[in-house]
């Protein structure tokens, strides 16, 4: 295993192996490959977490498919709630079309459930989810992932495109927040 790195004034150890990791994108795009290979999906990655698993994913993946990249933009404070989301960048009609969304990861589900939102009132024929990681425990909107690279605890992780105040997209692997 490598050694724990250093991100601002956060630790952080190895997860998991790179390997590991490829060999879940393989396993994804292996089930994306079966459930849609009489389809043309559209797959519509959320930047920026998502680029470095879209990209394993696109890479693996065998058939007719379009890829596209939105981005979420983030408006704090505008609500009671504290946080109101809008889509960016979908330049591609989804009317009709078989949709994949690509994540990241999905913590407490929110981003997921209002980007779910915003493309069903588009009317996709279907729409489906793929995220690389999953924490159950700390989901909080009605919402589970088709796709699933890794379920994982309630903590915090970086790497393969997963930040730390915009530092870690770039680590091969995934690092998990040590407890000091
Ligand atoms: P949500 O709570 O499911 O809406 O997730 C919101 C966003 O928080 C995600 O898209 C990530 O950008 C970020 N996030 C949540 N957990 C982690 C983590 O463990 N590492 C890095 N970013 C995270
Ligand atoms: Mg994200």
């Amino acid at each position: 295993m490598q050694d724990t790195i250093q991100i601002s004034d956060l630790i952080f150890e190895p997860y998991c192996s790179e390997a590991d990791v490829q060999v879940r994108c393989a396993a994804i795009a292996a089930e994306l490959n079966r459930d849609y290979q009489d389809k043309s999906p559209i797959f519509i990655a959320v930047l920026n977490g998502s680029f470095m698993f879209a990209a394993a994913l696109m890479k693996y993946y065998i058939g007719d498919a379009q890829i596209t990249f939105v981005k979420l933009a983030s408006y704090h404070g505008v609500n009671s709630s504290g946080s109101v989301k809008s889509l960016m960048g979908l330049d591609v009609q989804i009317q009709g079309k078989d949709v994949v969304i690509i994540e990241d990861i999905v913590d407490t589900g929110l981003t997921l459930q209002v980007l779910s939102n915003t493309l069903m009132a588009h009317s996709p024929k279907s729409l489906k989810v793929a995220t690389l990681l999953f924490k159950p425990l700390a989901v909080k909107h009605p919402i589970k992932p088709d796709y699933i690279g890794f379920e994982m605890p309630n903590s915090f992780f970086v790497g393969f495109g997963l930040d730390y105040n915009g530092f870690g997209r770039n680590l091969p692997t995934l690092y998990q927040l040590k407890n000091t």
